[in-house]
């Protein structure tokens, strides 16, 4: 348990996996047992989010370890800020949905920045907030791309097979060797919506309950 009063849960997997769909659904179904819920994302909806978004849609270009120092930049930005920073939320004892954290960071930018690099420009967030559970939803890069062609026209910097299928096994690296410090749950998602959604709730209810 983080030591705030409100639970912090992360949601990772490669792009199109389905994290914003089960955020939405698990959000529903922690406010059915009266229970204060805060959804956000990142990267986050603040200043260097904005900046990151740019990068990420091919408007403006930059090296990646510059994009590595941005996106920890702000994701403790997003933690601490005072108008909607997560950590004060958890302090009033509101539970708090994360669409990507830290583990985002060691998957994406390790495929070009070393990651002890990545880990070390992340140390002031991972001090600072660890989540209660980080939740892995696993689909192959070729369904999750499919999946994004239905509903966009744009692919973002990272939407390519290649670069998903190096990110998804960094993930699935990741997940083996942080078993030991951290909670992370590996969700199938493959299944319908519903489905995963179940085993999301199974996984997590303890939390809410
Ligand atoms: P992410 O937030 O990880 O990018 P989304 O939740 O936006 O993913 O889902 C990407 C697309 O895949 C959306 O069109 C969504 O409706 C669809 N989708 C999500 N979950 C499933 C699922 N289990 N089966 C089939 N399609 C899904
Ligand atoms: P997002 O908008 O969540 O994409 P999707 O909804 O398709 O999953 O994330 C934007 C992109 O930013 C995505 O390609 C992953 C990338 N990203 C990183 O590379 N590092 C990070 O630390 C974060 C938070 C996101």
């Amino acid at each position: 348990m983080n030591r705030m009063k409100g639970r912090f849960i992360a949601f990772e997997g490669i792009d199109g996996s389905g994290k914003s769909t089960q955020i939405n659904l698990l959000k529903k179904r922690i406010e059915q047992c009266q229970a204060p819920c805060y959804e956000t994302l990142e990267p986050s909806t603040g200043p260097i989010g904005s900046l990151l978004r740019q990068y990420l849609s091919g408007r403006m270009k930059a090296d990646e370890r510059t994009l590595a120092a941005l996106f920890a930049a702000d994701r403790l930005d997003h933690l601490l800020n005072e108008t909607d920073g997560i950590c004060p939320k958890l302090e009033s004892g509101i539970h708090v949905i994360c669409d990507r954290y830290l583990l985002s960071s060691y998957a994406y930018q390790s495929v070009r920045v070393p990651l002890d690099w990545v880990m070390q420009l992340n140390a002031a967030a991972a001090d600072t907030l660890h989540p209660d559970c980080h939740i892995f939803i696993d689909v192959a890069p070729d369904i999750t791309l499919e999946r994004m062609a239905k509903e966009r026209f744009h692919k973002d910097l990272f939407e390519t097979k290649e670069r998903l299928t190096e990110v998804r096994n960094r993930y699935l690296e990741l997940i083996d060797r942080l078993r030991e410090q951290e909670t992370i749950i590996l969700i199938d998602g493959n299944q319908s919506m519903e489905q995963v959604s179940d085993d999301i709730w199974n996984r997590t209810k303890h939390f809410f309950l």
